[in-house]
C-alpha cells in the first residue's frame, strides 16, 4: 500500500513539508510506502478549458511541461493522496491550485482512492483553503480521511511548525486514520466486498429559456434591450466571446 503525498509550496522544506514529514514517518510506522512529490519553484499553468483530455479520452492534459502528468501515472501505482499547501490569501496557493484542477479534470480524479488535504498558515484563513482542497476528492468519489482535529499547522517556516504541538499531533493522528482505513479497504476487497454500483454520470445545468412575466409585449422589448446589451457585451469584451465559442464547442462534443 502506497501513499502520494504532493508539496503544493514553492518552499521544499518550509512548513507544510514539516506537516507531512510527519504524517510520512507515521504512515511509514503503519507499514505503508510513502512517495513525496515536490512542486518546489516549477511553472504550473492553469487549465486553459480546451477540453483536449477529455475529447480525445487521453486521461492525461495535453500541456507536459510540468509535473501534473507525472502526478497522474504515480497515482495508477498510489492508493491515496494526500495534498499539502501553504495558505495564501486563505486559499490554497496558485501553483497547487492549478496543479490540482488539471490533475483532476484530465484524470476525472482517482475514484474509491481515500484522499486527504492539510494547510500551513500564519495565523487564518486555513479553513477556507482546506474547504477548497477537500472538495478535489468529495466530487470524485475519494473518501475523505478525518483527524483528531483541524488537518491544519501554524508557523511561517518548519521550525515554528515544530513548535505546533497540536498540529503535529493532528498529522499524526492523520496518518493513523489513513493507514487504517488503506488496510480496511485491503481487508474488505479479500473478503469480497465489491465497489458501490455506479449508476453512471447525468449531467444537467442551469440555463433554462424563461417566459417574460408580464404581457408578451413588455417580453419582446425586454428582449430587444437584452440583445442590445449582448451586443454591447460582445464588442465590449472580445475575448470573453471567443473563450465561450471555445468552451460550448467543447461542451457540445463532450455529450
Ligand atoms: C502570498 C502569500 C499569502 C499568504 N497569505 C496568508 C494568509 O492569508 N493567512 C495566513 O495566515 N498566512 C498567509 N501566508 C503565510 C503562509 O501561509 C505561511 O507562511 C505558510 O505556513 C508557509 O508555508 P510554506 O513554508 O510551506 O510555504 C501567506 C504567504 C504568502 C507568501
Amino acid at each position: 500500500m502506497k501513499v502520494l503525498l504532493i508539496n503544493g509550496s514553492p518552499h521544499r522544506n518550509g512548513a507544510i513539508f514539516r506537516a507531512l514529514k510527519e504524517i510520512i514517518l507515521e504512515l511509514q510506522k503503519e507499514g505503508i510506502e510513502t512517495e513525496l512529490m515536490q512542486i518546489g519553484m516549477h511553472v504550473v499553468r492553469g487549465c486553459k478549458g480546451c477540453g483536449t483530455c477529455r475529447k480525445n479520452h487521453l486521461g492525461k492534459c495535453i500541456f507536459g511541461d510540468d509535473p501534473v502528468n507525472v502526478a497522474i501515472s504515480r497515482m495508477q501505482e498510489c492508493d491515496a493522496l494526500i495534498v499539502g499547501s501553504p495558505v495564501h490569501y486563505a486559499a490554497a496557493a496558485g501553483d497547487i491550485t492549478s496543479f490540482l484542477d488539471r490533475m483532476f479534470y484530465a484524470s476525472r480524479g482517482f475514484p474509491y482512492k481515500p484522499g486527504a488535504a492539510v494547510v500551513s498558515c500564519r495565523r487564518a484563513g486555513s479553513t477556507a483553503a482546506l474547504e477548497q482542497l477537500n472538495k478535489y476528492f468529495m466530487m470524485n468519489n475519494m473518501p475523505l480521511v478525518p483527524s483528531a482535529y483541524w488537518n491544519m499547522v501554524h508557523g511561517n517556516s518548519a521550525e515554528e511548525v515544530e513548535q505546533d504541538e497540536e498540529g503535529l499531533m493532528v498529522m499524526r493522528t492523520l496518518a493513523r486514520n489513513m493507514a487504517w482505513m488503506l488496510k480496511s479497504i485491503e481487508a474488505g476487497k479479500a473478503a469480497g466486498l465489491a465497489l458501490p454500483p455506479d449508476e453512471g454520470k447525468i449531467r444537467t445545468n442551469f440555463i433554462r429559456t424563461v417566459k417574460a412575466s408580464s404581457s408578451e409585449k413588455d417580453g419582446q422589448a425586454s428582449e430587444k434591450k437584452n440583445a442590445e446589451k449582448r451586443s454591447d457585451y460582445k464588442d465590449f469584451a472580445p475575448y470573453f466571446t471567443s473563450y465561450n465559442k471555445v468552451n460550448k464547442a467543447y461542451q457540445e462534443d463532450d455529450e
